[in-house]
């Protein structure tokens, strides 16, 4: 049984049964447990219609549905944070949600409202906030999604569409220490091309990476170092994460060309590069450049970012048989820096100066 309070803008309906003593707060496996409530708002005739959220739970589908066959979906990740008994921080919603929008326009979904978007997520982290987990490192992991929920077989755009919002608690992403990662590239597949989907988060851009992601792992690498799908030559991206180049004391990240997803903690890296001074690169940049900048000695520091670790150091690149080694163990100054900074921010206590922060009072 549950109970169902009209809100203002969402018809709220609690669970009469919270599923939190099932979890294990010191044993968070990511993305397994979702919290006890979820967001829903369906699109049909031209329109979304009333926002609600109710008991986290599965929900009936007909085999023929869109997305099962076409594969009609877009998501976010993005994560809220425990500061205080009263306050749960979430970082960056307006970037994440213009992202979910450009990537709504790509793959022909109707656009959201980024005002029904916050009132959800606050909603969920109100009801919800025994499941924003409290331990250093951790956080509660956000997941946007829509996905098309026509019942048609015929190969066109959906005419009816699933907004959901459900969230998983999260461990540390390090309780252990910086885990360097290491990468290789593929003479065979390509992640994105221009003009694709590479820039936009689609379930399919996912599903076509697995199988070169399986076989860097059957060779004993971490994840795929992603080239220029024209040239082989040009460094895009990595599996979830952009990825940083620090030469000498230039940072450089590949420019957002088309066929790289532009990431929230990429923007945010940049944005504190440049606020501390350093040259800040973004342009295209030959993987070749990387190892003549690794054999000259100025290449000083290589990593990834993402909502998932924020910063992950890479600590080995292979291609075509060369490699580059950097050092396994730690990461580089200017990483840690990043990641102190951010996650600081974060948790509230670094000053959010860049106005990241969206605090929901709970
Ligand atoms: C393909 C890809 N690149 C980069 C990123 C990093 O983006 P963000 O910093 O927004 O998490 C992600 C993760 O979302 C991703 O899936």
């Amino acid at each position: 049984m549950s109970e169902t309070i009209i809100h203002a803008d969402l018809d709220i309906e609690t669970t009469k049964q919270s599923r939190i003593h099932e979890v294990d707060f010191d044993n968070l496996v990511f993305g397994r447990q979702f919290s006890d409530h979820m967001f829903v708002m369906e699109y049909e005739n031209g329109k979304w219609g009333k926002p609600a959220v109710k008991p986290y739970g599965a929900f009936q589908v007909s085999p023929a549905m869109n997305v099962f066959h076409y594969g009609q979906a877009i998501f976010e990740g993005m994560k809220a944070f425990y500061k205080d008994e009263n306050t749960v921080n979430i970082f960056r919603p307006k970037t994440h949600h213009d992202r979910f929008n450009f990537s709504a326009r790509r793959i022909c979904i109707p656009e959201t409202e980024y005002e029904i978007f916050i009132e959800a997520l606050e909603t969920l982290l109100r009801l919800d906030h025994q499941w924003v987990p409290k331990k250093p490192g951790t956080s509660l992991y956000i997941r946007p999604f829509i996905f098309a929920s026509d019942d048609l077989l015929a190969a066109r755009s959906s005419d009816k569409f699933n907004y959901y919002i459900i969230t998983s608690p999260v461990g540390a992403y390090y309780s252990e220490g910086f885990n360097p990662v290491s990468l290789t590239t593929s003479d065979k597949y390509v992640r994105a091309v221009q003009g694709g989907t590479g820039n936009v988060k689609t379930a399919g851009n996912y599903a076509a990476s697995f199988l070169p992601a399986k076989k860097a792992k059957e060779q004993g690498y971490t994840q795929v170092l992603w080239l220029d799908a024209k040239e082989n030559k040009y460094v895009e991206e990595v599996g979830t994460m952009n990825i940083h180049f620090l030469i000498d004391d230039t940072l450089v990240t590949p420019a957002l060309n088309g066929s790289i997803l532009p990431g929230v903690t990429r923007r945010s890296v940049l944005a504190l590069a440049k606020e501390w001074g350093l040259n800040v690169e973004e342009r295209k940049i030959a993987l070749e450049e990387v190892f003549e900048a690794h054999e000259s000695g100025s290449l000083k520091e290589v990593f990834g970012s993402g909502t998932a670790a924020v910063v992950s150091p890479v600590g080995l690149i292979e291609h075509n048989g060369r490699t580059i080694e950097l050092d396994r163990e730690k990461p580089g100054e200017f990483a840690q820096k990043c990641f102190d900074e951010i996650t600081g921010i974060q948790y509230g206590k670094v000053d959010d100066r860049h106005n990241w922060i969206h605090s929901v009072n709970i």
